[in-house]
Protein backbone atom coordinates (compact mmCIF):
# COMPACT_ATOMS: atom_id res chain seq x y z
CA UNK A 1 0.00 0.00 0.00
CA UNK A 2 0.66 3.46 -0.30
CA UNK A 3 1.43 5.59 2.30
CA UNK A 4 -0.64 5.08 5.27
CA UNK A 5 -1.96 8.04 7.34
CA UNK A 6 -3.20 6.18 10.17
CA UNK A 7 -1.95 2.99 11.45
CA UNK A 8 -3.66 1.25 14.17
CA UNK A 9 -1.45 -1.34 15.79
CA UNK A 10 -2.86 -4.04 18.49
CA UNK A 11 -5.73 -1.99 19.38
CA UNK A 12 -8.08 -3.65 22.26
CA UNK A 13 -11.11 -2.15 23.53
CA UNK A 14 -13.75 -2.79 26.45
CA UNK A 15 -16.89 -1.55 27.34
CA UNK A 16 -15.98 -2.63 31.46
CA UNK A 17 -15.59 -6.18 31.31
CA UNK A 18 -16.70 -6.87 27.83
CA UNK A 19 -13.96 -6.54 24.89
CA UNK A 20 -15.47 -5.27 22.05
CA UNK A 21 -12.19 -4.67 19.90
CA UNK A 22 -9.51 -7.19 19.92
CA UNK A 23 -5.85 -6.67 18.39
CA UNK A 24 -7.09 -4.44 15.93
CA UNK A 25 -4.06 -4.03 13.46
CA UNK A 26 -5.28 -1.69 10.41
CA UNK A 27 -3.59 0.35 8.20
CA UNK A 28 -5.90 3.42 6.57
CA UNK A 29 -4.26 4.29 3.13
CA UNK A 30 -3.74 8.70 2.81
CA UNK A 31 -5.96 9.66 0.32
CA UNK A 32 -7.71 6.19 0.08
CA UNK A 33 -11.50 5.12 0.43
CA UNK A 34 -11.59 2.41 3.33
CA UNK A 35 -14.57 0.36 3.76
CA UNK A 36 -15.39 -1.25 7.03
CA UNK A 37 -17.78 -3.79 6.49
CA UNK A 38 -19.35 -7.32 8.87
CA UNK A 39 -22.31 -8.00 10.74
CA UNK A 40 -24.69 -6.43 13.26
CA UNK A 41 -22.54 -5.96 16.52
CA UNK A 42 -19.07 -6.76 15.18
CA UNK A 43 -17.34 -3.73 16.31
CA UNK A 44 -17.80 -1.23 12.91
CA UNK A 45 -19.05 1.42 14.97
CA UNK A 46 -16.96 1.22 18.26
CA UNK A 47 -13.82 1.28 15.52
CA UNK A 48 -14.44 3.81 13.70
CA UNK A 49 -15.51 6.32 17.02
CA UNK A 50 -11.97 5.36 18.51
CA UNK A 51 -9.87 7.20 15.43
CA UNK A 52 -11.08 10.15 16.95
CA UNK A 53 -11.60 9.51 20.66
CA UNK A 54 -15.00 9.59 20.12
CA UNK A 55 -14.84 7.04 23.27
CA UNK A 56 -13.52 9.68 25.52
CA UNK A 57 -17.15 10.80 26.42
CA UNK A 58 -17.53 6.50 27.61
CA UNK A 59 -16.21 6.31 31.54
CA UNK A 60 -16.55 2.56 30.85
CA UNK A 61 -14.87 2.26 27.56
CA UNK A 62 -10.82 1.59 27.71
CA UNK A 63 -8.69 1.48 24.86
CA UNK A 64 -4.74 -0.10 24.90
CA UNK A 65 -2.75 -0.29 21.68
CA UNK A 66 -1.75 2.44 18.76
CA UNK A 67 -3.44 4.66 17.03
CA UNK A 68 -0.83 6.77 15.06
CA UNK A 69 -1.68 9.29 13.14
CA UNK A 70 1.04 10.75 10.75
CA UNK A 71 3.75 9.77 13.32
CA UNK A 72 1.50 10.78 17.03
CA UNK A 73 0.05 7.93 18.70
CA UNK A 74 -3.70 9.76 19.28
CA UNK A 75 -4.50 7.67 22.26
CA UNK A 76 -1.78 8.93 24.24
CA UNK A 77 -2.82 10.90 27.09
CA UNK A 78 -1.59 14.73 25.76
CA UNK A 79 -3.16 14.83 22.85
CA UNK A 80 -5.44 17.62 22.07
CA UNK A 81 -8.97 16.20 21.57
CA UNK A 82 -10.02 19.24 20.31
CA UNK A 83 -7.48 19.88 17.82
CA UNK A 84 -7.31 15.46 16.98
CA UNK A 85 -11.47 16.11 15.63
CA UNK A 86 -10.40 19.00 13.39
CA UNK A 87 -8.16 16.82 11.88
CA UNK A 88 -10.37 13.61 11.88
CA UNK A 89 -14.24 14.59 11.28
CA UNK A 90 -17.63 12.57 11.37
CA UNK A 91 -20.12 12.06 9.61
CA UNK A 92 -22.94 9.93 12.02
CA UNK A 93 -25.67 7.83 10.17
CA UNK A 94 -28.59 10.15 11.12
CA UNK A 95 -28.13 13.31 9.53
CA UNK A 96 -27.23 16.27 12.13
CA UNK A 97 -27.32 19.62 11.05
CA UNK A 98 -27.14 21.99 13.78
CA UNK A 99 -30.88 24.27 14.54
CA UNK A 100 -29.41 27.45 12.69
CA UNK A 101 -29.39 28.21 8.87
CA UNK A 102 -27.20 26.42 6.13
CA UNK A 103 -24.80 28.89 6.15
CA UNK A 104 -24.35 28.70 9.73
CA UNK A 105 -23.78 25.24 9.85
CA UNK A 106 -20.63 25.46 7.13
CA UNK A 107 -19.35 28.38 8.99
CA UNK A 108 -19.70 27.08 12.57
CA UNK A 109 -16.65 25.18 12.57
CA UNK A 110 -14.48 28.09 10.84
CA UNK A 111 -15.64 30.49 13.14
CA UNK A 112 -14.64 28.54 16.08
CA UNK A 113 -11.37 28.49 14.45
CA UNK A 114 -11.07 31.90 15.03
CA UNK A 115 -12.05 32.38 10.76
CA UNK A 116 -14.49 36.06 11.06
CA UNK A 117 -13.58 37.53 7.97
CA UNK A 118 -16.98 37.59 6.70
CA UNK A 119 -16.20 37.52 3.37
CA UNK A 120 -14.13 35.60 3.34
CA UNK A 121 -16.28 33.13 5.47
CA UNK A 122 -19.47 33.80 2.65
CA UNK A 123 -16.53 32.67 0.35
CA UNK A 124 -15.73 29.64 1.82
CA UNK A 125 -19.01 28.75 2.31
CA UNK A 126 -19.87 28.47 -1.30
CA UNK A 127 -16.34 26.63 -1.68
CA UNK A 128 -17.35 23.96 0.71
CA UNK A 129 -20.69 23.75 -0.46
CA UNK A 130 -19.89 23.26 -4.22
CA UNK A 131 -17.78 20.55 -2.99
CA UNK A 132 -20.54 18.75 -1.53
CA UNK A 133 -22.45 19.11 -4.62
CA UNK A 134 -25.40 21.21 -2.98
CA UNK A 135 -24.54 24.46 -3.81
CA UNK A 136 -26.49 24.48 -7.20
CA UNK A 137 -29.92 23.49 -4.84
CA UNK A 138 -29.37 25.65 -1.77
CA UNK A 139 -27.22 28.87 -3.05
CA UNK A 140 -30.99 31.14 -2.88
CA UNK A 141 -31.06 29.69 0.93
CA UNK A 142 -28.31 30.15 2.32
CA UNK A 143 -30.31 31.41 5.50
CA UNK A 144 -33.21 29.41 5.53
CA UNK A 145 -33.23 26.48 8.44
CA UNK A 146 -31.31 23.40 7.60
CA UNK A 147 -33.50 21.32 9.25
CA UNK A 148 -36.05 22.20 5.95
CA UNK A 149 -33.64 20.98 3.74
CA UNK A 150 -34.12 16.68 2.55
CA UNK A 151 -32.43 14.28 4.76
CA UNK A 152 -30.29 13.53 1.79
CA UNK A 153 -29.45 17.52 1.62
CA UNK A 154 -29.01 17.49 4.97
CA UNK A 155 -26.08 14.64 4.81
CA UNK A 156 -24.64 16.53 2.09
CA UNK A 157 -24.34 19.49 4.52
CA UNK A 158 -23.15 17.52 7.18
CA UNK A 159 -20.47 16.70 4.82
CA UNK A 160 -19.99 19.95 3.96
CA UNK A 161 -19.52 21.43 7.43
CA UNK A 162 -17.23 18.46 8.40
CA UNK A 163 -14.76 19.71 5.40
CA UNK A 164 -14.94 23.44 5.78
CA UNK A 165 -12.57 23.01 8.71
CA UNK A 166 -10.04 20.89 6.82
CA UNK A 167 -9.75 17.68 8.17
CA UNK A 168 -7.63 15.25 6.99
CA UNK A 169 -9.34 12.31 7.32
CA UNK A 170 -13.52 11.82 7.40
CA UNK A 171 -15.29 9.47 9.51
CA UNK A 172 -18.57 8.13 7.81
CA UNK A 173 -20.63 5.43 9.99
CA UNK A 174 -23.44 4.16 7.46
CA UNK A 175 -24.00 7.30 5.98
CA UNK A 176 -26.41 6.58 3.31
CA UNK A 177 -28.44 4.20 5.36
CA UNK A 178 -31.32 6.84 6.08
CA UNK A 179 -31.54 8.06 2.63
CA UNK A 180 -33.42 6.96 -0.76
CA UNK A 181 -31.07 5.10 -3.23
CA UNK A 182 -31.03 9.03 -5.33
CA UNK A 183 -29.81 10.35 -2.83
CA UNK A 184 -27.66 7.26 -1.88
CA UNK A 185 -25.47 7.83 -5.13
CA UNK A 186 -24.92 11.39 -4.51
CA UNK A 187 -23.59 10.26 -1.11
CA UNK A 188 -21.56 7.81 -3.07
CA UNK A 189 -20.57 10.64 -5.83
CA UNK A 190 -19.36 13.31 -3.19
CA UNK A 191 -17.23 10.55 -1.09
CA UNK A 192 -15.40 9.79 -4.51
CA UNK A 193 -15.02 13.68 -5.59
CA UNK A 194 -13.62 13.53 -1.90
CA UNK A 195 -10.95 11.14 -2.47
CA UNK A 196 -7.16 11.77 -2.43
CA UNK A 197 -7.90 15.01 -1.18
CA UNK A 198 -8.98 13.33 2.20
CA UNK A 199 -8.66 9.86 3.86
CA UNK A 200 -11.97 8.23 4.41
CA UNK A 201 -13.41 5.57 6.00
CA UNK A 202 -16.84 4.29 5.75
CA UNK A 203 -19.23 1.84 7.42
CA UNK A 204 -21.43 0.21 5.17
CA UNK A 205 -23.96 -2.55 5.28
CA UNK A 206 -24.14 -2.17 1.76
CA UNK A 207 -22.04 -4.57 -0.41
CA UNK A 208 -22.64 -3.03 -3.38
CA UNK A 209 -21.37 0.78 -1.48
CA UNK A 210 -18.16 -0.87 -0.46
CA UNK A 211 -17.40 -2.65 -3.95
CA UNK A 212 -18.62 0.94 -5.67
CA UNK A 213 -16.16 3.56 -3.52
CA UNK A 214 -14.17 1.61 -1.53
CA UNK A 215 -10.21 1.02 -2.36
CA UNK A 216 -10.14 -0.88 0.59
CA UNK A 217 -12.10 -3.16 2.92
CA UNK A 218 -11.69 -4.73 5.88
CA UNK A 219 -14.18 -7.12 7.62
CA UNK A 220 -14.78 -7.59 10.81
CA UNK A 221 -16.36 -10.31 13.07
CA UNK A 222 -16.50 -10.32 16.72
CA UNK A 223 -14.58 -7.37 17.42
CA UNK A 224 -11.91 -8.45 15.09
CA UNK A 225 -10.56 -8.06 11.66
CA UNK A 226 -10.91 -11.29 10.06
CA UNK A 227 -9.41 -9.85 6.55
CA UNK A 228 -8.10 -7.07 5.08
CA UNK A 229 -7.32 -5.68 1.71
CA UNK A 230 -8.10 -4.24 -2.03
CA UNK A 231 -11.78 -4.28 -2.28
CA UNK A 232 -12.10 -6.12 -5.44
CA UNK A 233 -9.84 -8.80 -3.41
CA UNK A 234 -11.66 -9.03 -0.59
CA UNK A 235 -15.26 -9.67 -2.75
CA UNK A 236 -14.40 -11.54 -5.81
CA UNK A 237 -11.56 -13.85 -3.84
CA UNK A 238 -11.64 -13.64 -0.21
CA UNK A 239 -8.87 -15.64 1.55
CA UNK A 240 -11.41 -16.73 4.76
CA UNK A 241 -14.61 -18.82 5.05
CA UNK A 242 -15.94 -16.10 6.88
CA UNK A 243 -15.46 -13.13 4.53
CA UNK A 244 -16.58 -15.58 2.07
CA UNK A 245 -19.85 -16.43 3.30
CA UNK A 246 -20.45 -12.78 4.67
CA UNK A 247 -19.77 -10.86 1.39
CA UNK A 248 -21.85 -13.94 -0.46
CA UNK A 249 -24.55 -12.90 1.58
CA UNK A 250 -24.96 -16.24 3.90
CA UNK A 251 -24.82 -14.02 6.96
CA UNK A 252 -24.72 -10.64 8.80
N1 LIG B 1 -21.40 2.19 25.01
C1 LIG B 1 -21.37 0.87 25.01
N2 LIG B 1 -21.35 0.15 26.16
C2 LIG B 1 -21.31 -1.19 26.14
N3 LIG B 1 -21.27 -1.94 25.03
C3 LIG B 1 -21.29 -1.28 23.87
C4 LIG B 1 -21.34 0.14 23.78
N4 LIG B 1 -21.35 0.50 22.47
C5 LIG B 1 -21.29 -0.65 21.78
N5 LIG B 1 -21.26 -1.72 22.60
C6 LIG B 1 -21.17 -3.12 22.21
O1 LIG B 1 -20.07 -3.24 21.36
C7 LIG B 1 -20.33 -4.18 20.33
C8 LIG B 1 -20.04 -3.54 18.99
O2 LIG B 1 -20.97 -2.50 18.76
P1 LIG B 1 -20.88 -1.57 17.49
O3 LIG B 1 -21.91 -0.53 17.66
O4 LIG B 1 -19.48 -1.13 17.29
O5 LIG B 1 -21.27 -2.58 16.32
P2 LIG B 1 -21.49 -2.31 14.78
O6 LIG B 1 -20.62 -3.26 14.04
O7 LIG B 1 -21.35 -0.87 14.49
O8 LIG B 1 -23.01 -2.78 14.59
P3 LIG B 1 -24.17 -2.18 13.64
O9 LIG B 1 -23.87 -2.71 12.29
O10 LIG B 1 -25.42 -2.77 14.21
O11 LIG B 1 -24.12 -0.69 13.72
C9 LIG B 1 -21.78 -4.61 20.50
O12 LIG B 1 -21.77 -5.85 21.16
C10 LIG B 1 -22.36 -3.54 21.39
O13 LIG B 1 -23.36 -4.07 22.20
MG1 LIG C 1 -22.67 0.63 13.87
Amino acid sequence: MEKIKMDIQALDLFFGKKQVLKNIHLGIGAGKITALIGPSGCGKSTLLRSLNRMHDLHPDARLTGKIMLDDHNILHGNTNVVHLRRRVGMVFQKPNPFPMTVADNVAYGMKINGLHDKPEVRRRIEQCLRSSFLWEEVSGELDKSALDLSGGQQQRLCIARAIAVEPEIILYDEPCSALDPISTSKIEELILSLREKFTQVIVTHNMQQAQRVADYTAFMYLGEVIEFGETQQIFQSPRHELTKNYVAGHFG
